[in-house]
């Protein structure tokens, strides 16, 4: 059994349909427990430093527009193995893609509109939940 922290991100679209607490309730149910979070307005520039890895790629400008078109709601995650389960519990990237019963598949209807974020590895993990850190207000 190993203990894992995640990031997690509610998206603006998610936040928009008042579904917070949905999506922090399938986390919670499945185990997972917030350990750090907050509401946030991104600016431009956080959300392209966020990204950084993503830089060049057809759809990034797009991406920062979405993601500073509201509060976004981050939070840390922590649980058994929870890197891999935030990642099962939301689904395929495109939410039209998405297995029924994920987040995705349940809240959103597009790839940039896609309701969440999650870490893809350890490492993006810990990149990803430093930035947080140093970001919060
Ligand atoms: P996210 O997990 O937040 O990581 C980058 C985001 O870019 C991704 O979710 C999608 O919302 C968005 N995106 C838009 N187009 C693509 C694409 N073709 N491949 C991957 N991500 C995309």
């Amino acid at each position: 059994m190993t203990i894992q922290r995640t990031l997690s991100i509610i998206k603006p679209d998610a936040v928009a349909k008042n579904v917070i607490g949905q999506i922090i309730s399938r986390f919670e149910s499945n185990g997972l427990k917030i350990i750090e979070g907050q509401l946030l307005q991104l600016s431009r520039s956080q959300a392209e430093d966020f990204y950084k890895e993503h830089i060049g790629k057809p759809f990034f400008e797009k991406l920062l527009d979405f993601m500073t078109s509201g509060k976004v709601f981050i939070q840390v995650l922590e649980g058994e193995d929870a890197i891999e389960k935030n990642r099962a519990l939301m689904g395929a990237t495109n939410p039209q893609l998405a297995e029924k019963g994920t987040i995705r598949a349940d809240f959103a209807e597009t790839i940039d509109a896609n309701a969440v974020h999650g870490s893809d590895s350890p490492e993006s993990a810990l990149r990803e939940i430093e930035w947080f850190l140093s970001n919060k207000g």
